[in-house]
Parts: structure tokens; sequence; C-alpha cells
């Protein structure tokens, strides 16, 4: 396959959005992995450390830099690939099948990725934007904090989150975008692992499994973060 049918052709860009999905799949490990550190319950030290040591270290800006990348490609890609489908299913199913073709959320990605956009361009802002750009508009100038026996100056990006779960709005708009993560991820994970050529029977089995554990187990994580907040079990 060449570059330009990577891009140009179905199969191509069904590839582009199954190596860019699985490149998230791992992105979401690690930022739940760090975000968990909240839960060291010791006034965001733990958190703020690790945030701070994501953005000064320079590989993970130039991977960051190839996340937002992997992102718009996953995105566009999306975007082409359901409009191809729907020019494509001109005629309709005299009865349609429902759930006995395919599954509610497997026919859904386009609403359900669109969902998540709208999550992540409200996520950026309350805390990408202040964490990197120093803060734009309405956000407030990120604190600053200091911990005993350690000189070095913080991003108070924990505070940040604390101030931003208080809204019983924001944390259900929050928890909606972790629940139609997961839907996604339950089509996805497997489909991006087929896609990219595991056809083996006893793996695709192990794939499913796992697909399914990952898409319950990575956004419950997400969404317990602003609850726990929210209720106070952390402060
Ligand atoms: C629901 C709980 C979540 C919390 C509390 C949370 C928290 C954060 C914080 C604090 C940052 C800024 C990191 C920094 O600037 O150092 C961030 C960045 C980011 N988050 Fe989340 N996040 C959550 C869920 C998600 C989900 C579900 C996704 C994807 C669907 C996501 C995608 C991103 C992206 C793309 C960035 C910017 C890239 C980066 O800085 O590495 N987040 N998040």
């Amino acid at each position: 396959m060449t570059w330009k049918q990577l891009f140009t052709s179905s199969v191509g860009k069904k590839f582009v959005m199954a190596l860019t999905g699985v490149s998230l799949i791992g992105f979401l490990i690690v930022h739940a992995g760090l975000n968990a550190c909240i839960w060291a319950n010791d006034d965001g030290a733990m958190f703020n450390r690790a945030a701070r040591f994501m953005g000064t270290t320079v590989v993970i800006r130039i991977m960051e830099v190839g996340l937002f990348i992997g992102i718009i490609l996953h995105i566009v890609q999306g975007i082409l690939l359901e409009l191809e489908n729907r020019a494509r299913r001109t005629i309709r199913y005299t009865v349609p099948l429902g759930n006995r073709g395919s599954k509610w959320y497997s026919r859904s990605m386009g609403l359900l990725g669109t969902l998540i956009l709208l999550f992540l361009i409200m996520h950026i802002y309350h805390f990408w934007t202040p964490s990197r750009l120093g803060g734009i508009g309405a956000i407030q100038e990120l604190q600053h904090v200091e911990y005993a026996g350690d000189t070095t100056v913080y991003h108070d990006l924990y505070r940040e989150m604390v101030n931003v779960f208080q809204s019983p709005l924001i944390v259900v708009l929050y928890l909606l975008g972790c629940i139609s993560l997961a839907y996604h991820l339950l089509h996805g994970f497997s489909s991006a692992f087929r896609t990219l050529g595991l056809h083996n029977q006893r793996y695709v089995k192990l794939v499913k499994a796992a697909g399914i554990a990952f898409s319950v187990i990575v956004p419950f994580v997400f969404a317990m973060m602003p609850v726990s907040i929210y209720l106070g079990w952390i402060k």
C-alpha cells in the first residue's frame, strides 16, 4: 500500500484508524495511571510531581505532539469513513436487523466519537490550556505549590482538578464522556486489532475479552476521579 492509498482508500483509512486507535489506547493507560496518583490523598503532591515530570521531559513533550496528530488523524479518517459508509448505504434493509446484525454501539461509533470529541474540547479547556498555556480567558492562572523538603515549585494542577470538580454539572458531563468512551472502546478495541491483522481464532477471543475488560475498567477509573473529588473522598 502506498502512502497516498493509506489516506485515500477505505482499507488505508481503516488501517490509520486502527493504528491511531491503538496508540490512543496506550495513552489512556498512561493517563489513567498518572491521574490515579490523586488517590494517594497527599494534597496532590504525588500527582503534581508526576504531572511536572510529564510536562518538562522533552521526549514526552514530543510524544504529546504525536498524540495530538494521532487524535486529529483518528477524527478526520473516522469522519471520511462514516461519510463513505453512508453514501454506500443508500438502499436500506426492508426489515432493519437491529441488534441481530450488530450491537447498537458498533453502529453508533460516529456519534460516540462526536460525544468524546465534545468532552475532549471541554477537558482540554479545563486542564491542558491552564497547564501548558498558563490560562486563557475565564481560566484562572494555575497556583503554585512547594512541598516540604522539596524546593521545586509545582503547578498546582491538583487544586485545579479539585476546583473544576466542585460543579455537579461538570461532574455529570465528565461521567457522560466516560460512558461514551466505554462504548466506543467496546467496539473499537477488538476492531482495531482485527484490522491490524489479528485473525487467529484463539487470539481473537483473547483480544475480545481484553477489550471488554479494558472498556469497563479504564473509563470506570476515569469516572471515579471527578466522583471521588466531588463527594469529598479526597481533598
Ligand atoms: C475523567 C477523568 C479525567 C481527569 C481527571 C483528567 C485530567 C487531566 C489533566 C489534569 C490533564 C492535564 C495534564 C497536564 O497538563 O499535565 C489532562 C490532559 C489530557 N487528557 Fe485527561 N483526564 C480525564 C479523562 C480523560 C479522558 C477520558 C481522555 C480521553 C478520552 C482524556 C484525554 C486527555 C488529553 C488528550 C489530554 C492532553 C494531553 C496531555 O496533556 O497529555 N482525559 N487530563
